[in-house]
């Protein structure tokens, strides 16, 4: 007797070998077998995975190629590193070693930089919340504070009061750049806010106006947005300078410049849109040297770069958990890594490289992350080689906002290392289930 066989639906399956696709985007079969010298197969087995990996000497490198291309063009260029990309101690520190000063947005993020011995003088300090006490502190070891809103202007006056003296700020402006329009942050120069502010500031006779600060946005891959906005605050600078005798000390262009992530909506993948850093200081630099000051008098131009910094040196290990087929037909492989420690998947599409050699016979595939939740997909469609339970993929590019904005949802976070000249430290380990109750507690009489 015949054993009756169950019926599975055929499928077709298209396999391309890798190539360029039609927009020039190389699809995700470039094995990346080795990082910064390792075996990517012996660093999961040692360090686990998922694991991020720091390359030490790229961070530098592009710290000291981003400062180089603003300072051969404004001398008094400084970055001022943006924390919230990636507050990690050590990061930060590398980056205070090449000589960056902190932006922070938060007293938590002033106190990170305080905590790494960061001179108050080399802190600014933005954002539209910041507390009584924080001003206070910030005003106390002279820091640079960019003001937000009018409720703050107030609040800064009544601690200008208390300390007895006038004190020196910034004002923050938001212009119509970009669609939709950044009108969050600080005083609108196109409706009149900002002239109003700074006048207001300057009238109070406890604060005085020294500084500029804009951040335009994040991702601006359009250098125009950056020239009309170093031309706005050139146009505002000659103003105020005129109506209202301001002096400026200061500058601060903001962060926004782009890293090498492609966009989900892009057509083109970022090596050919994202500008270069001599392209961004370039657009800006010579802008603003036609300010109104005389060649001696230049006001210091800070830049507080993120996601250009931090982004690229930083990879992520990542095992496969499972594959299966898709009623549609297409392939889906679960990964252990999820949207909580990769969230900046809403606009990026990253690239999927294999941690072995898989071939370079591609499918279509889908990218689960590993949670138990139906949003977490990482890649709607990616070109991956066969892959099996326990192979690896490694995810370049992912240093920007994933780690200070991952969150702790079912799964452990998991560890970072630094690899530099050969060495490799542990620069934050992974989670434990201790670490992460170990602020929670059960009252007796729930026990
Ligand atoms: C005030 C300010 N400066 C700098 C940055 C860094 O931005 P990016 O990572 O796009 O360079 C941010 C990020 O939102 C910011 O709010």
């Amino acid at each position: 007797m015949t054993e009756k066989r169950i019926y599975t639906k055929p499928t077709i399956i298209r396999h391309t070998v890798g190539v360029m696709n039609k927009y020039g985007r190389p699809p995700a079969t470039v094995p990346m077998n080795r990082l910064v010298g390792y075996e990517v197969k012996e660093l999961a087995a040692k360090y686990g995975s998922p694991l991020f990996v720091l390359n030490v000497q790229e961070l530098r490198e592009k710290y000291r190629d981003m400062t180089r291309a603003f300072k051969t063009r404004y001398p008094k260029a400084h970055i001022a590193y943006s924390y919230k990309t990636n507050y990690m101690k050590a990061v930060c520190s590398i980056l205070h070693q090449e000589g960056a000063w902190a932006e922070v947005v938060s007293g938590f993020e002033y106190d990170i930089a305080k905590n790494l011995n960061v001179d108050g003088t080399k802190i600014i300090f933005n954002g539209p919340y910041k507390t009584r006490d924080e001003l206070i502190r910030a005003f106390t070891e002279g820091s640079m504070v960019n003001i937000d809103n009018y409720d703050e202007m107030q609040l800064i006056e009544d601690i200008a009061e208390e300390m007895d003296k006038v004190l020196e700020v910034g004002i923050r402006v938001n212009m119509d750049l970009n669609n939709p329009p950044w009108h969050k942050f600080g005083f609108n120069m196109e409706a009149g806010h900002a002239f109003e502010a700074v006048k207001r500031a300057q009238a109070s006779g406890k604060l005085k106006v020294v500084g500029l600060h804009i951040h335009a946005g994040t991702y601006i891959d359009d250098v125009s947005i950056y020239s009309k906005a170093a031309q706005g605050l050139v146009d505002f600078y000659t103003y105020i300078k005129a109506q209202l005798g301001v002096n400026l000390k200061y500058w601060d262009m903001g962060g926004g410049y782009a890293s090498h992530n492609t966009l989900n909506w892009a057509w083109a993948p970022a090596e050919q849109t994202c500008p270069t850093y001599d392209q961004y200081a370039e657009t800006i630099c010579p802008i603003l040297m036609n300010g109104p000051f005389s060649a001696n008098n230049a006001p210091k131009l800070f830049i507080e770069p993120g996601r250009a910094l931090v982004d690229e040196p930083i990879s992520l290990i990542t095992s496969v958990a499972a594959q299966k087929r898709l009623p549609s037909g297409a392939r889906g492989i679960v990964l252990d890594a999820g949207m909580n420690i990769l969230s900046s998947v809403q606009w990026y599409s990253y690239n999927f490289q294999t941690g072995q050699d898989s071939g370079f016979m591609v499918e279509d595939t889908v990218i689960y992350g590993g949670l138990c939740m139906n949003i977490d997909v990482l890649r709607q469609s990616a070109s991956v080689p066969p892959v099996r339970r326990g192979d690896l993929l490694v995810i370049p590019h992912v240093g920007a906002y994933n780690i200070s904005q991952s969150w702790q949802f079912i799964y452990l976070r998991p560890a970072v290392i630094a690899i530099d000249g050969g060495e490799i430290h542990v620069i934050k380990k992974a989670e434990t289930r201790e670490y992460v109750q170990e602020f929670e507690d059960v009252p007796d009489k729930f026990k």
